[in-house]
């Protein structure tokens, strides 16, 4: 079946994760973090997936904003922060206003000039994507962002890619999904979807039954893979 629909993961995929973190460690206030910013944002979100894989499995489903503060709770004091009050407020608030990264705008508008369907689907609780949806300025190319909060569990639960063919009423074989978390392009595929997997660092492939149908340095190609 041809491509009718584009769906996105959103932190890490349309929204550069690390920004909060890097922003913060440019600002005066905050120059403790200044050398050791990305070790915090490494420890930040890998704890933050670590903690929704774990309640995902044992069915302790809390909603993505308290599973970030968790991750980030733990990465301060990880890295010797822990009890900085001010650095965990600033870097919260940042993460509401993530940016996209710079080629979203023009490939969301391409997708929408070839007549696609566009949406998110993520962890984010709806405010949480709303909020990044906003900042980036990206909202009226997105037919929709889809939350995992309708269906009470986190990725890689199949009931959430289910939400995709729910709202579109498409086949999984119509539906190219994008992601930049391996794991997440990697179940993806063991679900139905054609996929494509975003990796900006040159991360090995994840050891995982499913292999992502294509592998992108960065979201520019998506257009093309869709048949446009
Ligand atoms: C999401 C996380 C997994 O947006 O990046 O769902």
């Amino acid at each position: 079946m041809p491509i009718t629909t584009c769906v996105f993961d959103a932190y890490g995929t349309l929204f550069d994760v690390a920004a909060a973190a890097r922003q913060a460690a440019s600002e005066a206030d905050f120059a403790a973090i200044r050398d050791d910013w990305p070790a915090l944002a490494d420890h930040w979100r890998s704890k933050q997936l670590q903690y929704s894989w774990l309640r995902a499995i044992t069915g302790a489903h809390e909603d993505f904003w308290v599973v970030t503060q968790n991750g980030l709770d733990w990465a301060m004091e990880k890295t010797g922060h822990g009890g900085d009050t001010a650095l965990r407020e600033r870097l919260l608030a940042l993460y509401w206003e993530l940016q996209a990264y710079p080629e979203v705008p023009s490939m969301l508008a391409a997708l929408k000039q070839g007549g696609m369907n566009t949406a998110i689907l993520s962890n984010g609780s709806p405010a949480m994507l709303q909020g990044a949806v906003d900042s980036a300025g990206i909202g009226d190319m997105l037919d929709v962002s889809l939350s995992v909060e309708s269906v009470g569990i986190f990725k890689p639960d199949a009931s959430v890619y289910d939400l995709v063919g729910q709202h579109f009423a498409c086949g999984r074989d119509e539906v190219l999904f994008v992601s930049s978390n391996g794991w997440d392009a990697a179940a993806a595929t063991g679900y139905g979807f054609d996929t494509a997997w975003v990796n900006r660092s040159g991360e090995p492939q994840d050891r995982l039954p499913w292999t992502p149908a294509h592998v992108l340095d960065d979201l520019t190609g998506i257009p093309a893979l869709a048949g446009l």
